[in-house]
């Protein structure tokens, strides 16, 4: 029996179709709302579960399973949902696992959007959010309490680029019966797998790298078969499930996904090193240099050491930032990231604008903290690129 490894699984695990006209070679598309029956009674027996097959699409569609089965094998999970976007993922994950009056422990440097649940989701169904560094164990326990349900964190921070040690939080939040849901989104299952340290449920923004190629919203759930049980029940309540045509682009886009990993990493560590030696502009930070605080972490944890595409800058004081932005010609002024192209934005306008000052500051987020996404052109170009528009915005003060 072969025991192919992860890529050569992912390549190969969909159903071909009925083989009427032969057998597909990729998934077929199936452009479908509904599922027509020959007997009316076989249609109710596959609604009753007594037949395999497929009623609607809202609740389950054969090429959204297809590349679900990809998702699974990337992420090392039993079952994995394909829905309509990264938010409809971490709204279905956290509902599913809370109750009215808990409590959610939440980083202080994570997206805008999921930041914006605390008061959306949170004061609508009467959740309590904390905030907690989750580089600091002891400070996660010293906010456990009775009521603590949820830790909801991301794999590495976005823009801060904050590791946490999730091996740690994983046999923490297992030893106190709490609940893990980690957003893989800038590392994906292929850099890592929080599911094997002990996460109950991994999120993806699958519209960033899983997709990597910047033309399809999506987002992913994956977990075992019971935890993910209420997530599907209430994704076909909410109606949240990812289109098939948005489906097959992502079943596409995983195709490559190693290939393009390996390259996003490559090229994310060759331009690091590069700002880190124009240092007089600025900071870089990114988990593949050693000056990362948790380098250490993503090096023994990471497939190959590797820390992928993203990193920020924070501008020395005399660079403007969006003289910098303005200045660069091969990056995209854009938000979203894990394109082929590389893509610029500024978190406290864009991305990150709905945070208080207050929570700004914590997270450490300020007009010249820049986010950059690393796309798969030749690294020494975006230095250039990088190198000159830097030196122009320092001149424009
Ligand atoms: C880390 C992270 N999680 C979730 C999301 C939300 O994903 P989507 O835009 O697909 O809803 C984003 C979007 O930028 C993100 O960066």
């Amino acid at each position: 029996m072969l025991m192919p490894q992860r890529q050569t699984s992912a390549l190969h695990a969909h159903d071909r179709g009925p083989s009427t006209f032969g057998e597909s070679l990729t998934p077929p598309l199936y452009l479908t709302s509904s599922f027509r029956f020959e007997q009316y009674e076989e249609g109710s027996q596959v609604a009753r579960g007594e037949h395999p097959g497929y009623v609607y699409t809202r609740s389950g569609n054969p090429t959204t399973d297809a590349t679900s089965r990809v998702v699974s094998v990337w992420e090392g999970a039993a079952s994995s949902l394909v829905l309509a976007s990264g938010m409809a993922a971490i709204s279905a994950a956290l509902l599913s696992l809370v109750r009215p009056g808990d409590e959610v422990l939440m980083s202080p440097v994570q997206y805008g959007g999921t930041y914006a649940v605390r008061h959306g989701l949170g004061d609508a169904y009467g959740l309590t959010f904390t905030f907690v560094d989750m580089t600091n164990i002891d400070e996660i326990k010293s906010h456990i309490s009775s009521k603590t349900r949820a830790i909801i964190v991301e794999t590495i921070a976005n823009p801060g680029m904050v590791v946490p040690p999730l091996d740690t939080i994983g046999s923490l939040c297992q030893e106190r019966g709490i609940a893990l849901i980690v957003d893989n989104t800038f590392a994906t299952g292929y850099l890592y797998r929080p599911l094997g340290d002990g996460a109950t449920l991994v999120v993806n923004s699958a519209t960033k790298y899983m997709n990597g190629h910047g033309d399809t919203l999506a987002g992913t759930v994956s977990g075992t078969i019971e935890a993910l049980a209420p997530v599907k029940a209430l994704v076909s309540q909410m109606g949240s499930i990812a289109s098939p045509f948005a489906s097959y682009m992502l079943w596409r886009g995983l195709a490559t996904l190693p290939l393009r990993m390996d390259a996003h990493s490559r090229h994310g560590l060759a331009v690091a090193e590069g700002l880190a030696d124009m240092a007089s502009y600025g900071r870089v930070i990114y988990p593949g240099l050693a000056n990362h605080p948790q380098h250490r972490w993503v090096r023994d944890h990471f497939h190959g050491g590797q820390a992928g595409g993203m990193m920020a800058i924070e501008l020395a004081p005399d660079v403007s930032p969006d003289d910098f932005m303005d200045g660069l010609e091969l990056f995209s002024r854009a938000v979203s990231l894990g394109d082929t192209t590389s893509l610029v934005e500024q978190p406290s306008t864009l991305t990150h604008r709905s945070l208080t000052a207050d929570e700004s500051r914590i997270a450490g987020i300020h007009p010249g903290l820049i986010r950059l996404s690393i796309g798969l052109e030749d690294p020494d170009d975006l230095l250039v690129d990088l190198g000159q528009a830097l030196k122009r915005a320092r001149h424009a003060q």
